[in-house]
Parts: C-alpha cells; sequence; structure tokens
C-alpha cells in the first residue's frame, strides 16, 4: 500500500515490471509470486497503472501524466533497467520505457469489460495473399483473447494460456512468411527476418520475468507492434507475390 493521502491508501494494480512490482510489494506486504489475481481491489478509487512507452518520438513525463489523466509518476523505469522513483516532470521518456503512474479511477472503468479497445480486422490490412491474410486475422483474435484474459476474466491462469497462445501463433506465422519468402527469393528477406526477430523479442520481453503481468496499454503496445509490421513490412512482401503471380501458399 502506498500513502497518497492523509488517510488514503492504494494497491498495487497490473503492475508490469517485476522489479518495480516486487519493490512496492515487499515494502507494504503484498506478495506478487503468490498472487493469482491480476488485480487486487483498489482502495477510495486509487491505483497505480504502469504505462510502457513505445513511441518514436520522446515525451516529456507531464504529457504522460496529462494523456493518462494521472496524479504523479512513482517511478520511471528506463529500459536499460535504472528505476528513477520520484522523477522531475521535464525527464524526458524514451521508446521501451516504462512509467508507474498514480491514478484514480472510477470503478466503472475498471470492472467494465469494454475496458480495452479490441483490434477490429480491416479490409486496409490485406496484403493480398490469401494465407498472410488468414494468419494475420489469427493473430489479431488471439491478441483480443488475451486483452479479454487480461482486462475481463483477469484470471492469471487464462493470461497466461493467452499469452502463451499468442507467442506460439506469432512463432509459427513468422516461419510460414519465411518460408514463402525463401521460397520465391524475395530480395528483402534478411531485413524482413531481422524485423521477425525484433519483434519476438520485444514480446518476449513483454513478460521475461514469467510473471504474466503486463502494462496497462499492452494492447496498445501489440496493436502498433502488429499493425505497423502488417501495413509496411508485410505489404511489400505481399506487393511482391502478386506481382509474380504468386496468390496461395
Ligand atoms: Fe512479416
Amino acid at each position: 500500500m502506498i500513502r497518497a493521502g492523509a488517510d488514503e491508501v492504494v494497491y498495487p494494480i497490473r503492475l508490469g515490471s517485476e522489479q518495480v512490482a516486487k519493490f512496492i510489494g515487499k515494502q507494504y506486504g503484498i506478495d506478487l509470486e503468490d498472487s493469482t489475481n491480476l488485480a487486487p481491489p483498489n482502495l477510495l478509487g486509487y491505483n497505480l497503472k504502469l504505462v510502457k512507452y513505445f513511441d518514436s518520438k520522446n515525451a516529456q513525463l507531464k504529457n504522460i501524466i496529462d494523456r493518462y489523466n494521472a496524479i504523479s509518476v512513482v517511478a520511471l523505469k528506463r529500459k536499460s533497467g535504472i528505476t528513477i522513483e520520484n522523477p522531475s516532470l521535464d525527464t524526458l521518456v524514451e521508446r521501451d520505457d516504462s512509467v508507474i503512474l498514480l491514478v484514480k479511477e472510477d470503478k466503472k472503468a475498471i470492472t467494465s469489460p469494454t475496458s480495452f479497445e479490441k483490434i477490429v480486422w480491416s479490409d486496409d490490412y490485406s496484403v493480398g495473399i490469401q494465407s498472410i491474410d488468414e494468419e494475420h486475422r489469427g493473430l489479431i483474435l488471439l491478441i483480443n483473447r488475451f486483452g479479454d484474459a487480461l482486462f475481463v476474466s483477469k484470471s492469471k491462469k487464462e493470461v497466461a494460456k493467452a499469452f502463451e497462445q499468442l507467442l506460439d501463433y506469432t512463432v509459427n506465422h513468422f516461419r510460414n512468411e519465411e518460408e514463402l519468402m525463401e521460397k520465391y527469393n524475395y530480395p528483402e528477406i534478411k531485413q524482413h527476418i531481422q524485423d521477425h526477430h525484433r519483434l519476438t523479442q520485444e514480446v518476449l520481453e513483454l513478460n521475461k520475468d514469467k510473471q504474466y503481468v503486463f502494462s496497462d496499454n499492452i494492447i496498445e503496445f501489440l496493436k502498433s507492434w502488429l499493425i505497423n509490421h502488417i501495413l509496411e513490412v508485410d505489404r511489400r512482401l505481399g506487393e511482391f507475390l502478386v506481382k509474380k503471380g504468386i496468390h496461395e501458399r
């Protein structure tokens, strides 16, 4: 628990950083290792929210506070692993840093089943190759299922299962795309595989502590993670295959 006022206390909720979560947990007698539920009840409407920053453009902490309507910043965890407690508000936040915010949320927003925005397939995402599009739809489905487990059912077991499914499917899908690239001598194969490695690494990083505890904006992160890859890198592969007259695997 953290003192948020003279007689107000808050519990950590959905902390995504093992280091910081354990630090806070230890200080206030909460053992995250034993936690079977990802969202301990909030008290008096105060919560800690962990936000992973994934924009390529740096932002000041005061912008993050505004964006999430937070009260203050508890800590900034740099990508390098360094944690800065009570950082000044003009500190710059860089891509892949994490910020722990103190927020006052209304109860409905926390318990509502629509507290995360599902990704909806759009024809704009089509790369023109049916087998790739089908797998991309599958990935979107699994990201949404993961969001359901994380924000609606909030069961650690379901979150763990959904995350592992997403990871497995991603690895298989990338392998399928790479086989296609090899088969048809795709000239950009090297960069494309590098991109797959980076994306896989980013997803593995999300759960490197095996706690299945994720940041509040995880769906936003996965959405940009997947959609940007589809729209830029996979689209170029699709155009290449279509030009070669290949429409199916
Ligand atoms: Fe790809």
